[in-house]
Order: structure tokens, then C-alpha cells, then sequence
């Protein structure tokens, strides 16, 4: 039984560059906690910290409720599992397992029994004798948490455990992790880069974009009401589509948001529309995913938008349609894009979303200035100043549909599923609905 916390938690390393920023979050008894994010956002410093393999600078890593900072590794009663394991190669698969048995100085008997069940839970019980080169990858992973799990440790860290293996296997051993460890009911942080990964087998996700924690939540949280536009661009397949709105209130009646030279209609008796109203006169970013709209027939009654398909993406078990509607697009830089360095944070006060957004409509390179006084910013820049680039808006069709590049299409869109943000790149609606 173990709880993590982490308050304010901030690492810095020697050269100055910032891995995690202030992050505070808490993992309950038992929970499967993933935290999500790209290369070199900070969930391997995250987890090292927890771990004591790593001081954090300043703030508090807690387990059951006390002050771990100075606890040495080995009194925190934590299995760890890498990427990159390393069994003992001279040795049999069921002696590999029994080692951390073994140092600890259990007698054989109820070590071997141990090892039995371990390795049968895992489903490598009929490879016990063998040496860890006459195993497959997976099986080899496998070996490998159930020399972590053997020990029955309070808390499981396991930083990219699968991404060695094919896709077949990782899916395989994805539900097999988070089985077990949720009949073990131990406490689980789970790290990776895989949405797929994190969003199938977490309780909580959380999301870390260059140290800083964007998001926590289930998974239907932080997918269906991501915090961010970090979050909501991270999160889903294909991205969701984020258009640059002018806000316009008809008092009463509805709220207009203009999308290039065509509108929606947000109608007052959506509980939303009173958040939205509050930028009457303004921009925002409307974010709405492929979920969200349905190809309908071009005289269709309703919340529509009209295009023209742009070029179409044939993915076998559906087709993706890119829509050019004469709207302006937000583009979320550095989403899941292997970065070098990428943690390496200027100023503290940028550190939110505005910095990492660059418009699609911006002279390339170039960088946004903040606004005055506000230390954050606008992902929606002065249109005066910029060339405009249309939003390509990405619609789900069935495979090999009847259409081609260049045909018009109409979509209706589905307005109790858009998500709302502030120039910031912060959710609008929080609250509401
Ligand atoms: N010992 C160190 N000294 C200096 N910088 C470091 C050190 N260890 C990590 N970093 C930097 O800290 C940042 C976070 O690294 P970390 O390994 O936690 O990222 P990550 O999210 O686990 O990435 P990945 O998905 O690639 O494993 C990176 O910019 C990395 O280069
Ligand atoms: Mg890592």
C-alpha cells in the first residue's frame, strides 16, 4: 500500500536546463497512474525522483503521506522497470527472477514458490530453465517485471517498459501490466510517449509538455475536456482540428462564432455559450474533433460547414477527408515531435502554452511577442501582420469513399462536442457542463 505526492517539485540540472517545473501531483493507493508526454518533457527525471535516483532541487516527493526526499532507494519499497532491462545472461529465467529474492535473504523454499507463481502470472512458467538469449523480446520483458514484481513492492515505476517490442506485442502486453498490476493492487507509475499506450491502460493520466504538468485526468477526462490546447492537439487520431473563431453575442438568442467567411452557432440555452459570450468581440480557438462532424448532403438544415476536399489519406478501415472551409488554423508546435534539448526552458514566465504555439498563418521563424503585463503569448496573432494559411479540416469518411480531391463537401457539425479556448491556449468552459 503506497501513495505518492509530489509538491512543487522542481528539477534542475547542473547545466541549468530545467527538466521538471514545479510539478504537484498525486497518485492514490493502488491507482495505474501514466504520465504522458514528448521526448524529454521530464517523465524519466519525474520518475528517477520518486525513485531516489535523482535529488529533486526544490520541493517534496512524499510516500504514505511523509517526507521522502532523504529516504536512500532502497528503504522506498519501489520496483523499477526500464526500456532498456538487463537480465543476467548466465543465468536461468527462474534464477533471474528469484535474485532480488535471493539478496534479500529468503530461505529457497518459499523463494522457489514465489518465482512459480510469479512467472505463471506472467505466463512464462514453462520457460523457467532457460537462458534469458533463448527468449523471445516479450518474453524477455516479462522476465524482467516479474523479477520487479517478485519482491512485492508497495509502488511499480516502469519508464517505457514496451517500446523495444512490435506493436502485436505491446498491445498484448499492455493489457497483460495492467491486469496484473490491478490485481496485485499496487500502486503504478506508468511513463510514456504513447497515447494509445496511456489512454487504454491508465486510472489517471498525466500530461507533461517540457516539465510543466499540463492535465490530470481519466482518460475520457483528459481526452474529452482537455485543459489545454497543448492536451486537446496531444491527445487523439486523427488531431483535432483547431480553427481561429470571432466571437459575436446576439443577447439572448445565440452566440455567433465566425470561422473564415462561414459561422456556427452556439444557441443561449447551451450552459457554454455564457463562457464563450464573455469574449463578445474577440477571437478564440474553437477545437473540434473528426468525431464531431459527419459528411451530410450539401442542402443539409443545421450546423454545417462547407468545403472542399483538399486531398484525401486512405487508412484502410476509414478514409480521412482534409477539408479546406476558408478558416484560419492554430497549429500546436512540437506535439509528440522528437525534440533535442527541447526542456531547455528560457523564461519561467513563458513556460505556459502561448510560447510552443506558432500560427500557421506566421511568418515562418518569426517570433510571437508577448503582450504587455501579461507574460504569456496569443496563439492569435495581429492579421494585419501576417500571411493567412487555411485550416485544413480532417473529416472521417468510409474507406474508399466516392469522392476525390477538389469535390465540395458539407459536414455537420456536432456543437455540444466543441471545446473552447482562450487566446492562452487555456479551456474556456472549465466548469460548465
Ligand atoms: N543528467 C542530466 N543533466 C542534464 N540534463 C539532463 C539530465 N538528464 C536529463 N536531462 C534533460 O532533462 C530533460 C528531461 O529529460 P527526461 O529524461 O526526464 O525526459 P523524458 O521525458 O524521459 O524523455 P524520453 O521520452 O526521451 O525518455 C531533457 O531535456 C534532458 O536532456
Ligand atoms: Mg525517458
Amino acid at each position: 500500500m503506497t501513495t505518492v505526492a509530489l509538491k512543487d517539485v522542481t528539477k534542475v540540472f547542473r547545466d541549468g536546463t530545467v527538466a521538471v517545473d514545479s510539478i504537484n501531483l498525486d497518485v492514490n493507493d493502488g491507482e495505474f497512474m501514466v504520465l504522458l508526454g514528448p521526448s524529454g518533457c521530464g517523465k524519466s527525471t519525474v520518475l528517477r525522483m520518486i525513485a531516489g535516483l535523482e535529488d529533486p532541487t526544490t520541493g517534496a516527493v512524499m510516500l504514505n503521506g511523509e517526507l521522502a526526499n532523504d529516504l536512500p532507494p532502497r528503504d522506498r519499497k519501489i520496483a523499477m522497470v526500464f526500456q532498456d532491462f538487463a537480465l543476467y545472461p548466465h543465468m536461468s529465467v527462474g534464477d533471474n527472477i528469484a535474485f532480488p529474492l535471493k539478496l534479500a535473504g529468503i530461505d529457497p523454499n518459499p523463494r522457489g514458490e514465489r518465482v512459480t507463481d510469479v512467472a505463471s502470472a506472467l505466463g512464462i512458467g514453462d520457460v523457467l530453465g532457460r537462458r534469458p538469449s533463448q527468449l523471445s523480446g516479450g518474453q524477455r520483458q516479462r522476465v524482467a517485471m516479474g523479477r520487479a514484481i517478485v519482491r512485492r513492492p508497495g509502488l511499480f515505476l516502469m519508464d517505457e517498459p514496451l517500446s523495444n517490442l512490435d506493436s502485436g506485442l505491446r498491445a498484448e502486453l499492455r493489457a497483460e501490466i495492467s491486469g496484473l498490476t490491478r490485481e496485485l493492487g499496487v500502486t503504478t507509475i506508468y511513463v510514456t510517449h504513447d497515447q494509445a499506450e496511456a489512454l487504454t491502460m491508465a486510472d489517471r493520466v498525466a500530461i507533461m509538455r517540457k516539465g510543466v504538468l499540463q492535465d490530470v485526468g481519466t482518460p475520457t477526462q483528459v481526452y474529452g475536456r482537455p485543459a489545454t490546447l497543448y492536451v486537446a492537439a496531444f491527445l487523439g487520431s486523427p488531431r483535432m482540428n483547431l480553427l481561429e473563431a470571432s466571437v459575436y453575442v446576439h443577447l439572448d438568442r445565440y452566440v455567433t462564432l465566425t470561422l473564415g467567411e462561414q459561422a456556427l452557432y452556439l444557441p443561449w440555452d447551451d450552459i457554454r455559450s455564457r463562457a464563450v459570450a464573455h469574449y463578445h468581440g474577440e477571437r478564440i480557438v474553437v477545437g473540434m474533433r473528426a468525431e464531431a462532424l459527419t459528411p451530410v448532403a450539401p442542402d443539409f438544415q443545421g450546423d454545417v460547414l462547407q468545403g472542399r476536399i483538399r486531398y484525401l489519406e486512405h487508412h484502410g478501415h476509414e478514409s480521412l477527408a482534409f477539408l479546406d472551409i476558408g478558416a484560419t488554423a492554430i497549429v500546436v508546435d512540437e506535439v509528440g515531435a522528437p525534440t533535442d534539448g527541447e526542456a531547455q526552458l528560457g523564461q519561467r514566465g513563458l513556460r505556459r502554452f502561448g510560447q510552443v504555439m506558432q500560427r500557421i498563418t506566421g511568418r515562418a521563424g518569426e517570433p510571437e511577442e508577448a503582450p504587455t503585463g501579461g507574460g504569456r503569448t496569443s496563439v492569435l496573432h495581429d492579421p494585419g501582420r501576417h500571411h493567412r494559411r487555411p485550416a485544413e479540416l480532417a473529416v472521417r469518411l468510409a474507406p474508399y469513399p466516392a469522392v476525390a480531391a477538389g469535390h465540395p463537401l458539407a459536414v455537420a457539425v456536432r456543437m455540444d462536442a466543441l471545446h473552447f479556448f482562450d487566446e492562452r491556449g487555456d479551456r474556456i468552459d472549465v466548469g460548465w457542463r
